[in-house]
């Protein structure tokens, strides 16, 4: 179908079918092409044209005809509701020096699960415990080989654990001795665990690299992985999400609210694999644009933020289509996670404010599992709330979070609680 289109709502992937402008005002010799990469789009954005043509047989659609009529507002979000928790004093304001040393610092580290750990067993890894920006190495007893090995005390620490990101491979050694270790029949909490921990390494390092299509197939089949675990166990999400976090950490983020969205479309009786694997892919990847943000800007209290830092915030949606567009063989509803996972029923959401039913549904599950896993997880300058307080702040607010859906999550999370 031909489709006169903003051009604000171009994007690679779409089949050009002509510009509404003199051939002369564009800058292509062709005008009938697909959009290829980011230089050709790039192209079309800068010329002034405001409107074009897509074919939709030939080249993806617009996301949403939202963003024909009208136009969708990237710089004027909407006001979002007022979210439970306490400001808590922000730790960073008294050292900014201190502040940079610490983003720096956690950069090249990993969190881990501390239930991945097991008493007694020995690590070839140093292990480092977090506790608000203090990161502090670990000294622990070793064996006659020389190896540290995982006490009670150590498990029961506050705190998170962490790795340095060069230990990697070996973290993943040991979790895959820990699996085999647990018998021949492999416990569902072991095999678990290692699907999470697997998951939250490989977004991790896509973030680092997201132009590698390696690291967005490995992804991938980590979200096989999670979905099978589901569908086999009949919707159980025992250790395929992390509980113990005591800050947010983008990657953990990811993964959780991943398996909270599969976990509740399939309660919600979606068993078609296409449909899950769209919805837990674009999941795992909804918060991908939050790469492009300055480090100082990710890590800064929400409630410090200027005007201009909120927009640049608020702008990881767009940024985070732009990135997901580089990849091949990304289903189309993959899209629906990524760009509606601030939106909400009342449409005083961002960043386009769609509302009620222009939403997807994946867009609804999203919207409710994005805000459970944010309001349970402490960040700097905000205390995190118990899983009960989240939930009742979602019931409370039936007019943005869908009632049906948000029954089905609780199911989930009641049925899975670790
Ligand atoms: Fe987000």
């Amino acid at each position: 179908m031909r489709k006169r289109i903003p051009t604000s709502a171009t994007r690679i992937g779409m089949y050009v079918d002509g510009f509404d402008s003199s051939w002369f005002k564009t800058p292509f010799l062709k005008h009938h092409f697909e959009i290829k990469s980011q230089n050709q789009l790039d192209k079309i954005l800068q010329s002034g044209i405001d409107h074009l043509y897509i074919d939709t047989e030939k080249g993806l659609d617009v996301l949403s005809d939202e963003e024909i009529y009208p136009a969708p507002t990237r710089s004027t979000p909407k006001k979002t509701a007022e979210l439970p928790g306490k400001p808590v004093n922000n730790p960073h304001k008294q050292d900014e020096k201190a502040f940079m040393d610490y983003i720096k610092a956690i950069n090249e580290l990993l969190q881990i699960d501390k239930l991945c750990l097991v008493e007694s067993t020995a690590v070839d890894f140093d292990l480092f415990v977090k506790i608000d920006m203090n990161i502090i190495p670990l000294s622990l007893p070793r064996n006659k080989k020389g190896s540290s090995v995982i006490t009670k005390e150590l498990l029961a620490s506050p705190g998170d654990l962490l790795i340095s990101r060069c230990d990697v491979q070996k973290y993943r050694n040991y979790l895959t001795m820990i699996a085999k270790d647990s018998g021949s029949t492999q416990s569902l909490a072991s095999k678990n665990m290692l699907i999470k921990e697997n998951a939250r390494i490989l977004i991790r390092e896509l973030f680092d690299d997201h132009g590698s299509h390696e690291k967005v197939e490995a992804c991938k089949d980590s979200v096989e992985n999670i979905m099978s675990s589901i569908i086999d166990t009949k919707g159980l999400i025992t250790n395929l999400f992390t509980v113990d976090k005591h800050d947010y950490y983008v990657y953990t983020h990811s993964v959780n609210v991943s398996v909270f969205c599969v976990a509740t479309a399939f309660a919600m009786g979606i068993k078609s694999e296409a449909d899950l694997f769209a919805i837990g892919l674009g999941s795992l990847l909804h918060d991908i644009g939050m790469i492009t943000l300055p480090p100082e800007v990710l890590h800064k209290p929400h409630q410090r933020l200027t005007d201009f830092e909120t927009d640049l915030l608020k702008g990881h949606i767009f940024e985070g289509l732009d990135i997901i567009n580089l990849y091949n063989g990304i289903p189309p509803d993959t899209m629906f996670p990524l760009i509606e996972h601030h939106e909400n029923l009342m449409g005083t959401g961002y960043p386009m404010g769609l509302k009620g039913d222009k939403l997807h549904l994946s867009g609804k599950i999203i919207s409710i599992t994005n805000t459970y896993d944010t309001l349970t997880t402490s960040r700097p300058g905000f205390q995190a709330v118990s899983p009960y307080e989240a939930l009742a702040y979602l019931r409370d607010h039936n007019s943005l979070y869908d009632a049906d859906i948000l029954k089905e999550f609780i199911s989930v999370l009641g049925k899975s609680s670790q």
